[in-house]
């Protein structure tokens, strides 16, 4: 795997829960499409793959009552150490000892049998794919991890909607640079139109639902206010990665600022979120 690109320094474990504002509601909406009613006296087994600084896991907590049996799991994978940390952090004691913190790449866990094969009811991974460039390899290990009927519920991106209206050279330039500097790392913009091709021969899955999400705000909404803070987090490791140059950067941050200030002259369309839910038969 090349190096994540985005790292996890604390201005990123920020950002990320900023991004839990912007779009929790969409991975819960999502978790909830695979698994709408879960029984309360059920073990779960559930992972979130790539889990980052463990956003999602309360609500995953809470949504198949991990608390309730004492034989559920829940694995939390994440191959950054600080990002682990920031897990162990906010798990609280009385569900701890159900909790497993795997620190490793699933490509690492899958050799190392970290997760064991076939145990588990839902997988969650959420913009972890667009990373990677053994995405084939990484869905077969996944879907591996599965026990029969278990759910492989992604949340991944289409970078094409990624748009603003009026446009603006400066803003398109930024967001060629987001896509140019994932695809030089060997990772894919827009994995998600890929995923569910990969499923659709395959005789011991069924692709059970497909659902796109694109939010869109004016200046100082949500949404605008995410890709502004994604672009100020990121846009020196794009500069480092040589798909823009400096002063490029800064013509877009203070257009980008203008912009901001341009109360209901421009409107933002987010790249498409696509939720893919993959059933193991
Ligand atoms: C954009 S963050 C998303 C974090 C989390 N899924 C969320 O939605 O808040 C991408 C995460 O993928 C993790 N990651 C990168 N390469 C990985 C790999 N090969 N296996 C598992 N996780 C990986 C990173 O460490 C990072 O935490």
């Amino acid at each position: 795997m090349p190096d994540y690109i985005l790292g996890s320094e604390k201005q990123e474990h920020d950002r990320l829960r900023h991004q839990q504002l912007v779009w929790g509601s969409y991975s819960y909406a999502a978790i909830e499409r695979a698994f709408p009613v879960c029984d309360i006296k059920k073990e779960f087994h559930v992972a979130d793959i790539g889990a980052g600084i463990g956003l999602t896991l309360p609500y995953m907590i809470e949504h198949f009552h991990i608390r309730n049996n004492k034989s559920s799991r829940l694995y939390a994978l994440e191959p950054s150490k600080q990002s682990a940390k920031e897990i162990e952090r906010i798990i609280s004691p009385d569900v701890k000892d159900q909790i497993k913190i795997v620190v490793e790449s699933l490509q690492d866990a899958h050799k190392n049998n970290s997760i064991p094969q076939g145990s588990l009811d839902c997988i969650f991974i959420r913009w972890v794919l667009l990373y990677s460039n053994t995405v084939e390899q990484d869905l077969t290990q996944l879907v591996s991890w599965l026990k029969p009927g278990g759910k492989l519920v992604i949340q991944d991106y289409n970078h094409d909607s990624l748009r603003v209206f009026p446009t603006e050279p400066a803003f398109e330039r930024m967001t060629k640079a987001v896509c140019d500097a994932l695809t030089k790392q060997k990772g894919d913009p827009h994995v998600a139109t890929k995923i569910p091709q990969l499923f659709h021969h395959n005789a011991n899955t069924q692709v059970e639902s497909i659902i796109c999400n694109v939010q869109s705000g004016l200046n100082k909404s949500d949404i605008w206010e995410w890709f502004g803070s994604f672009c100020k987090a990121h846009s020196k490791t794009f500069i480092e990665v040589g798909v823009i140059d400096k002063s490029e950067c800064e013509r877009f941050k203070h257009e980008w600022e203008r912009m901001s200030e341009e109360d209901g002259k421009y409107l933002l369309f987010s790249p498409m979120v696509v939720d893919i839910i993959i059933k193991n038969l």
